[in-house]
């Protein structure tokens, strides 16, 4: 976090206790929640899977055996029927997703559609060959194929991997590969900003180095607009498959600690990381989390702004608000398209109660200014949140005034993909907001600041983020790797869980995120590992070396700087920058393209030859240099130093 954020920080004093009318009708207002699940942690989870159907219950709800978590052990459950059959008898025409296009097209599924196209889909996907156990890739654009291909999956017990639609096609190769999926879900194609994104293309060039992969279902979403090729036999258009699927699939009693889903993620090394999820705690945690967290009523009109691509759409969009039988919103472009009021605009169309988004969106509409916003009628809104990286109490503010006009309660939560829900964060009808803090943990939940030897810090002291107990939608493993899960979050300090983040607490017992304390960069709110990005780089055949760094940026609060070092007989001119940054769109996605390259002949290096990042971010964020005293050759850093002023100043 810059030294401007932290200043801000400090200076924003104020405080912001639940509305009275918020609170005397919030889903939580007693803060005992807190004390009751402290005593009995175990209890406290019971009660919440008690609301949800079981086919048959749990004989334990915790097996620990560190760091390995057993969660409702014995239990039998689906997690389709939560989202679903169960909503039948009460919900069967409420509104389940109300979907919007970007070209301004619509569709709204009740839980009966939902529940039918769930079901034929099912079916679609066993015609195809899949069983339980069997994984299956997910491609899709934000439209309502995906969250349906998803709940037909944890209807049959075949685990899917979402992969983003901003993921390029080797991205989806490599995570095809990891999971070796069966049959990939994918589109012709999708819109952003009035463009095509070839889905189709992308997923056909990852199959060609797919073994794993027997069929792929296409839907048709932008129609003539995108020529797809075709490989029969491989290939099957969604709506004749479906056409042709009976609706009843009676849905498969999984173990609780039955793989519902794996999801890629950056980490500080290798490869994106296939984390693992079960039903049935990460069915207790999401589902809870989502009534207690955004005060979910009955008559609430949920709107989560995230892609599904993310575990904040899996855990926000799909799971959580369907298993409490929610209205759920899903849109499938970008805040600015046709125009800056997009958001707003479907805010006031849907008559829209909660929102969650994210800070780096935020920052955008405050650029942008609140004359967007101030076109239409946000009355509905009660409730706000917030996810993906430390807002600025700047935008905590500027959020709760022009989008919440004033009366809304702000919700700052933080979690992780591996976390699979909300673990610090208000409860809206209980907690007085700080702006920039996250608050507390969730009930039933351990959260500890250590130092650099484990030890707890005291009030205002920095230290790193841990989490000191197991909680119900915890990541179970990492697909394929299980000696990277127990040492990439539980060999740090010895006992407790490891979350990579900087924080502090206050002397209110308030948690403030402070950011990343590893390899990984957080920009607008997507994780990227550094050596993801140096990867790309050194696989490009004029780079030699390469170190990536995150930058402090305005708007997506992360960006990503590059230092490289080129072949001989390669120069640095303009049109390498552009060549080494369509290299990494091609290997990665677009959300990793670097936003500055800077060439050097060499790069700072200790002794023993580790890349220094800590002295090439002070380069980049103009601080003094640190100190250079273990450096192989101490020159080689002020030459960088002016090189990179000189450069940044053009
Ligand atoms: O650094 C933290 C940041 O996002 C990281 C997790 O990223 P990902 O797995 O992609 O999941 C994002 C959505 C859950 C965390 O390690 N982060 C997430 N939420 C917050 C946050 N940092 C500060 N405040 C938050 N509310």
């Amino acid at each position: 976090m810059s030294e401007r954020t932290i200043e801000a920080l400090l200076q924003e004093g104020r405080r912001f206790p639940p509305p009275e009318g918020f609170r005397q009708r919030a889903n939580v207002t007693d803060a005992r929640v807190y004390e009751d699940a402290e005593r009995d942690p175990e209890g406290f989870w019971a009660r919440a899977a008690a609301d949800l159907h079981w086919f048959r219950r749990w004989d334990q709800v915790l097996e620990w055996n560190l760091p390995y978590a057993k969660w409702f052990v014995g239990g039998k459950t689906n997690l389709s029927y939560n989202c679903l059959d169960q909503h039948l008898a009460a919900r069967r025409t409420k509104r389940a997703i109300v979907w919007q296009g970007e070209p301004g097209d619509e569709r709204v599924l009740t839980y009966e559609d939902l529940h039918r196209e769930v079901g034929r889909f099912a079916n679609v996907l066993k015609s195809l060959g899949v069983r339980r156990g069997d994984r299956v890739a997910l491609y899709l654009p934000m439209i309502p194929e995906l969250p349906i291909a998803m709940l037909a999956c944890a209807r049959i017990g075949a685990p899917h991997t979402v992969v983003f639609g901003g993921f390029s096609a080797e991205a989806l190769r490599d995570r095809i590969n990891d999971a070796k999926a069966k049959v990939l879900v994918t589109a012709d194609g999708g819109w952003r900003r009035g463009n095509v994104v070839p889905l189709k293309r992308n997923a056909d060039e990852a199959m060609q180095g797919t073994p794993s992969i027997e069929h792929a279902v296409v839907v048709r979403r932008v129609g003539e607009q995108a020529a797809v090729n075709w490989q029969p036999g491989r290939d099957v258009w969604w709506h004749t498959a479906m056409a042709q699927a009976p609706e009843r699939c009676d849905p498969e009693e999984m173990d609780s600690e039955d793989l519902l889903y794996t999801l890629y993620t950056s980490g500080t090394t290798g490869k994106p990381k296939g984390v693992m999820h079960t039903t049935g705690g990460y069915m207790v945690g999401t589902y809870l989390t989502t009534k207690w967290v955004f005060d979910l009523k009955e008559d609430d009109v949920y709107w989560c702004t995230a892609d599904i691509g993310w575990v904040t759409g899996h855990s926000y969009i799909v799971y959580g608000p369907l298993a409490n039988g929610a209205t759920t919103v899903m849109y499938e472009g970008t805040p600015d398209f046709p125009d800056k009021d997009r958001f707003w605009a479907i805010v006031e169309q849907y008559r829209v109660t909660i929102l969650y988004t994210a800070p780096t969106a935020i920052r955008t509409f405050m650029k942008w200014g609140p004359s967007y916003p101030e076109k239409h009628d946000l009355s509905s809104l009660r409730l706000l949140g917030t996810v993906g990286e430390p807002i600025n109490p700047e935008a905590w503010v500027w959020y709760h005034t022009h989008i919440g006009g004033g009366r809304c309660p702000v919700v700052d939560t933080w979690w992780q993909t591996e976390t699979g829900m909300i673990l610090i964060t208000p409860l809206p009808g209980v907690t007085t907001l700080k702006p920039g803090s996250a608050t507390r943990p969730f009930p039933g939940i351990g959260a500890e600041i250590v130092n650099d030897k484990g030890q707890p810090v005291g009030p205002n002291e920095g230290g790193y983020l841990v989490l000191t107990r197991p909680w119900p939608a915890m990541l179970r493993g990492i697909y394929g790797d299980p000696e990277r899960y127990q040492q990439q979050y539980w060999s740090r300090f010895p006992g407790v869980y490891f979350t990579g983040d900087g924080a502090k607490r206050d002397e209110d017992g308030y948690f403030w995120l402070l950011g990343r304390v590893d390899d990984v960069i957080n920009v607008a709110g997507h994780r990227i590992g550094t050596y993801e990005v140096e990867s790309a780089l050194v696989d490009h055949p004029a780079v030699a070396e390469a170190a990536v760094i995150g930058v402090t940026d305005e708007v997506k609060g992360q960006a990503i700087a590059a230092f490289v070092t080129l072949k001989e007989g390669h120069t640095s001119v303009a049109q390498m920058v552009e060549a080494l940054k369509e290299h990494v769109v091609k290997k990665i996605g677009a959300l990793a393209r670097p936003e500055q390259i800077l060439f050097t002949a060499e790069l700072p290096k200790t002794r023993s030859g580790k890349i220094m990042r800590r002295l090439l971010r002070d380069i980049a964020e103009g601080r003094i240099l640190g100190d250079t005293t273990t450096l192989a050759d101490p020159a080689v850093v002020q030459v960088l130093k002016e090189r990179y002023e000189e450069t940044a100043g053009a």
